[in-house]
């Protein structure tokens, strides 16, 4: 086959070129026909739908065609026509095939439709090629590109904060160590401790919880920054919305007090629900019709609606009136669970919910605190169907108060000498919040467990791909 340009099926499918000879390449996701001629289903992973590619029998190597099965991978030059089928409005009729890759029937995974999606985790390596985890994926990367526009449109700059750290300072959850010393010969110091003077860096490290402490750094001088990477907790928490390792964005903004934070978090969410609605209607559609019937409709009402913004007290009280049986009670000072949030957004207020002003002792030492002592200047944002997408605050930037707290939390000054320079030199009010990258595209596709939506999930017992 001599060379010439690739044409994606995406864009074929929108061509009005017939009769004109095109190229294409692929994976075969059905092949059915008689014996005069073969219909193929091709898929490109530009788009959700299939290429129907004709194949006139006569025309072609017997042994071929044979070969051509679910999952083989073949390219094809072809004339595009208009389809008098049902399904689509054109196909390509092909001229020469190019076998590229057979896959076995007897042994291909994905030979049969309709695969559960907890069989599919377990051939994470595969199951890209489904309809499903296309789609998924495809959002997945419209929702990634949106966030870089969202924030580059406003004057945000990109910060890349480390993934190794030698701070435990955040607070927001069990750490991954990094070490290059091997573990079986480990160096000890005369009490018998691991003497990590002799590691790699000198000093005990490990994956970082949140670009966070860094990208407050970046505020105080580039004014609005925002970070956008991995972040690895090592928790035992298996729930369909926690993984140890997931994506978060972290935008902080020096000058902004709590309610311009609130006020970037509520666009920011909805111009990335526009831009899915704008951009991915193919792929929205079919897990629509696959899976949540109601997701379009939910996806515009949080688009149309103000969020509800109230506080923490104010949360709690209602749901203390709910006379509803929780399955951890809920009373002032408890964390909320995923319970207490969905209740408060699908029961109470049915649109997105914005929580301030958490007690002190169950929110980060760096949250602003309120005059009463009690509270600090917290927000999260509770969504329907996912609870808690966004936790963020606005930051204290007294530096007493925040030596104090650090003092009070009996975190070691030496690992935070750094952050608190900050308030030391030029310090000034600022805000900032951190988005589930995974959490919003659950949110988006409408999938129900988070494992679902990043291509190879890292959860406990879990890393084989
Ligand atoms: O509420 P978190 O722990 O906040 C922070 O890390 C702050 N440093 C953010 C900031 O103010 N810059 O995490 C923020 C968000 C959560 O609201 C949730 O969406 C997501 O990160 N998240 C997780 N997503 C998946 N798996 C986990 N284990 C998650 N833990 C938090
Ligand atoms: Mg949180």
């Amino acid at each position: 086959m001599e060379y010439r340009e690739r044409h994606k099926i995406k864009d074929i499918l929108d061509s009005t070129a017939y009769g004109s000879e095109m190229l294409v390449k692929g994976w075969v996701r059905t092949k059915r026909g008689n014996k005069n001629v073969t219909f193929l289903s091709l898929n490109d992973g530009s788009i959700i739908h299939n290429l129907q590619v004709v194949v006139d029998v006569a025309g072609f190597d017997e042994n071929l065609l044979k070969q051509i099965t679910t999952g083989s991978c073949i390219a094809v030059v072809g004339k595009l026509v208009e389809s008098k089928g049902q399904e689509q409005t054109v196909e390509i009729h092909a001229n020469d095939i190019t076998l590229y890759g057979t896959a076995d029937p007897e042994t291909y995974p994905l030979q049969k439709k309709g695969h559960t999606l907890e069989f599919l985790r377990e051939i994470a390596h595969l199951r890209p090629r489904t309809n499903t985890f296309g789609a998924v994926l495809r959002i997945r990367h419209a929702m990634a590109y949106a966030i870089h526009k969202y924030f580059n449109d406003n004057g945000f700059f990109y910060l890349h904060t480390p993934i190794i750290t030698g701070s435990d300072a955040e607070g927001a959850g069990a750490m991954f160590h990094v070490t290059a010393m091997e573990l079986d010969n480990i160096p000890r110091t005369p009490e018998g401790e691991a003497d990590y003077s002799q590691d790699f860096f000198g000093k005990a490290t490990n994956l970082t919880v949140s670009g966070q402490l860094e990208g407050e750094l970046g505020a105080m001088a580039l004014g609005l920054i925002y970070t956008f990477g991995p972040t690895f907790r090592a928790e035992n928490s298996n729930t369909p919305r926690h993984l140890a390792e997931f994506w978060m964005i972290e935008p902080e903004m020096a000058f902004y007090e709590i309610k311009e934070n609130m006020d970037l978090a509520e666009d920011f969410l909805k111009y990335l629900i526009t831009y899915a609605l704008e951009h991915c209607m193919p792929d929205l559609e079919f897990l629509s019709k696959m899976y949540d019937k109601e997701l379009l409709e939910r996806l515009r009402f949080v688009i149309e609606n103000d969020f509800v913004r109230l506080t923490y007290t104010e949360g709690v009280e209602i749901l203390e009136k709910s006379g509803q049986k929780f399955e951890f009670p809920v009373s002032w000072g408890v964390d909320l669970q995923s319970e207490h949030e969905r209740y408060l957004v699908e029961q109470h207020f049915k649109r997105p919910v914005i929580l301030t002003d958490y007690p002190r002792e169950i929110k980060a030492f760096y949250m602003k605190q309120n005059a009463d002592g009690k509270t600090v200047r917290a927000m999260d944002v509770l969504f329907p169907k996912i609870g808690e997408i966004i936790g963020g605050s606005q930051r204290e930037e007294d530096y007493t108060k925040l030596k104090t707290r650090i003092g009070e939390l009996g975190i070691p000054e030496k690992d935070m000498w750094w952050y608190l320079e900050t308030r030391k030199f030029g310090t000034a009010p600022h805000s900032g919040f951190g988005l589930g990258f995974e959490r919003l595209v659950l949110f988006i596709t409408g999938m129900a467990n988070i494992r679902d939506v990043i291509p190879f999930p890292r959860t406990p017992k879990n890393a084989e791909f």
